[in-house]
């Protein structure tokens, strides 16, 4: 797509007019013809970033640039085009999604499952080739050799993408619409939210391929990272979360909203042209301008779509197929997305023809399925938990069943509408699925293998542990236990507090903690500082070691920072991420009680949902008791500001860390981000500082061999930082 040279000279130009704008701020661009060389910069950044899954420059810089160009547009809107990066934003919200017409039919993908099935398929294919040949005038062309005997097909293999289809026609080089997949004939435009998807280019040079008009087809994915994040996010929201990425994919590009449609880290692989033709209208499919499957990525992957290309295989013939499937099988945890198996696709197109369609599938293609990560098993009761905010979660008790490499025997079933949608009973047959990393969950019951034993599910009215009643607000999916000494919330409470990415004290684990609730050693966090170690002496299990252990722990938390705290204190809806944001804020914890809903939700990552939980939070006698206890105990509460990320010692500098530290990694991570820096994931040219601890590999090697990072220790990085 681009050549190092001009990978370079992108990343001069960005670093120039960065410059300018460190300078003045409001400095804007002089001339249409800048304009659009800006949006050349920006639209490499957005290759860069989510074609390539690589970083030129930090978002902080992205967005400066970005920034750039809407100031400018807004000041000369005849500069604009319609392709430029800035129209990619939302359109507010949209009614309902026309129904479209595809101009191929979307078909699905005969299957297979092993070695013998493909075998078969590679059998009919020759026949149907063989065949078509001999009505065929011309005896023997690609893919034969003689008349005798077919020899082997060249086949590609690729990934199978387990998100959502989507079809997408280009015109005259411009993205000009969008569709689901539907029925396979007609699916729902959704161009708008198309365009929320940054490898979704809006314009691509497919005129130097001689391509006037093009449909391509492909799957909408969201990574498992992002879908984890996003499931942490709507557990903190109080929603359920998704059972699978490609329900969350599915869903996604169907979003009324489509502001919110580019926040669910939603990729775009491309993977066929259905539709390729010339000015005049000749199909170029047919004609030889596109020779093969493999050309088609070749072009696509040229024109900055993501395609299969990392993934991809081309295989002399079936057994180099069968070899592959068998190998990628065991890569497939590995990727960084769900695959529920391979595409095996004929490579010449000149032979897919003479292959052709059934009404259902294309006889050129064929997907190799992975070992099902669904199984059937019995409901055999439920059990309600109680969360640590007071939410009464329902979990399935299973039969107890293997699947995809675990035994599974409990699973969440989120809320009472999930069990209500599914009409799930108890002694009910369910399939339960387990894609991934993703947790299980309950597909749906086998209503066809009930008995008549199956009992409905009654929810219950009170806790099972406090016995209060329990409240559902209107605009919440669970129910609610408000008792707020509820022994299941106080014990759920501190194992927050107290966990790894919160105040991270090791040594008081679930059962210790259930148990010094139950003892009533602890009823809310600041017991954790005045415990009474003569009378755990006594507790079975507890000798002088572990007490002082634990004793050195508590202490060592008492310094942990803000965030930390923040976080740890299990405000609702204030993860990791926007605890760091609050804390940025103050100095002290305290100043929290003076601020109003409003100036809360002025802070970064702060809706109003949250704002209004935090205002609660610091206005509520019981919390504020705890914080004073807190600050009495010795807990720091306190917060040095970062003036500005712009001012830190690492301002728009990259560090990754590696190897075995003294300093524990997320501290180290912590350090950078508060001084401006930005953590990488992993070695690439865009790496300023590889901090290496002992026993450094990988990582370290390929940053000697890129020669671009400056490799440090453990101390020189914090010398770094004095
Ligand atoms: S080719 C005529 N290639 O799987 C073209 N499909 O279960 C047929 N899919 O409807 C599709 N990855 O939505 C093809 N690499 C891939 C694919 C793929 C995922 C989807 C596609 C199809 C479904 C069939």
């Amino acid at each position: 797509m681009y050549s190092k040279q001009e990978e370079q000279k992108l990343i001069h130009d960005s670093q120039e007019l960065l410059k300018q704008l460190k300078h003045d701020k409001n400095f804007l661009l002089q001339s249409g013809n800048e304009a659009e060389q800006l949006r050349k910069i920006i639209r490499y950044h957005e290759w860069k970033y989510y074609v390539q899954s690589e970083i030129a420059i930090t978002d902080f810089e992205f967005d400066q640039l970005y920034d750039l160009l809407k100031r400018t547009e807004a000041e000369h809107h005849d500069w604009i085009t319609s392709d430029s990066p800035t129209q990619r934003v939302a359109k507010g919200l949209t009614k309902d999604f026309p129904e479209v017409h595809h101009l191929v039919p979307m078909l699905s993908l005969d299957n297979s499952y092993d070695a013998e099935d493909l075998n078969d398929w590679d059998e009919r294919v020759k026949k149907i080739i063989g065949e078509a040949d001999r009505v065929g005038e011309e005896p023997d062309r690609v893919g034969f050799q003689n008349r005798r005997g077919l020899s082997e097909i060249e086949y590609c293999v690729e990934p199978k993408f387990d998100g959502a289809g989507i079809s997408l026609v280009y015109e005259n080089n411009q993205f000009v619409r969008g569709a689901t997949r539907g029925d396979g004939s007609v699916g729902e435009e959704i161009t708008t939210n198309c365009k929320q998807l940054r490898s979704i280019p809006l314009s691509a040079d497919f005129k130097k391929y001689g391509i006037h008009k093009i449909e391509i087809r492909g799957e909408v994915l969201i990574n498992k990272n992002s879908f984890q994040k996003i499931n942490e996010k709507r557990i903190e929201d109080g929603l359920p979360p998704f059972g699978n990425p490609r329900n969350a994919a599915s869903g996604g590009l169907r979003i009324k909203d489509s502001s919110e449609v580019g926040k669910r880290g939603m990729e775009a692989f491309l993977y066929h042209i259905s539709v390729a033709e010339d000015e005049a209208g000749n199909d170029l499919l047919a004609s030889g301008g596109i020779k093969s499957h493999s050309h088609a990525i070749e072009i696509l992957d040229s024109l900055g779509f993501k395609s299969p290309r990392k993934e991809f295989f081309i295989a002399k013939n079936i057994a180099a197929v069968i070899d592959y499937c068998h190998q990628f099988e065991k890569r497939r945890e590995n990727l960084p997305y769900e695959i529920d198996g391979l595409v095996i696709k004929v490579d010449k197109l000149e032979l897919q023809k003479k292959c052709g369609y059934t009404s259902h599938h294309p006889r050129w293609a064929i997907a190799y399925k992975f070992a099902a990560k669904q199984a059937t098993t019995e409901l055999l009761k439920v059990e309600y938990q109680v969360g640590r905010t007071g939410a009464i979660t329902p979990v399935a008790k299973l039969e107890p069943v293997a699947l995809a490499g675990v035994t599974v025997s409990s699973v969440s079933m989120f809320n009472e509408e999930f069990i209500r949608e599914k009409d799930i009973r108890v002694h009910d047959k369910v399939l339960v699925e387990r894609a991934g990393e993703v947790i299980p969950y309950i597909v749906m019951p086998i209503v066809e293998a009930r008995t008549g034993v199956e009992q409905k599910i009654i929810f219950p009215t009170h806790c099972p542990v406090c016995d209060s009643k329990l409240f559902k607000p209107e605009t919440e999916a669970n129910w609610r236990c408000i008792n707020y000494s509820c022994p299941a919330q106080v014990s759920e409470r501190i194992i927050h507090y107290v966990s790894k990415d919160a105040m991270d004290i090791e040594g008081l684990g679930e059962k210790i903690i259930e148990e010094f609730v139950a003892q009533n050693f602890i009823h809310t966090i600041p017991d954790i500082y005045n415990l009474n170690f003569e009378a755990i002496g006594k507790l079975e299990g507890w000798k002088e070691k572990s007490i002082n252990n634990l004793k050195a722990a508590i202490e060592k938390s008492k310094t942990q920072s803000l965030p930390r705290l923040l976080f740890g204190l299990g405000i609702r809806f204030v993860g990791e991420t926007t605890a760091k944001k609050l804390a940025q804020q103050v100095n002290d914890i305290s100043e929290f009680q003076n601020f109003s809903v409003e100036q809360l939700q002025a802070i970064e990552d702060v809706g109003p949902k949250v704002a209004v939980s935090i205002h609660d939070f610091f206005h509520d006698e019981n919390n504020l008791k705890i914080i004073s206890q807190l600050k009495e105990a010795g807990v720091n509460t306190q917060h040095t500001k970062t003036e500005s990320a712009m001012d830190g010692k690492l301002f728009g500098k990259t560090f990754l860390f590696t190897g075995t530290m003294n300093m524990k990694r997320s501290d180290a991570e912590e350090m950078v981000e508060a001084n401006g820096g930005n953590i990488l994931g992993s070695v690439t040219s865009k790496l300023n500082y590889l901090v290496v601890g002992e026993d450094a590999g990988s990582k370290l090697a390929k940053a000697q061999k890129l020669g671009t990072v400056n490799i440090m220790s453990e101390a020189e990085f914090l010398k770094m930082l004095e």
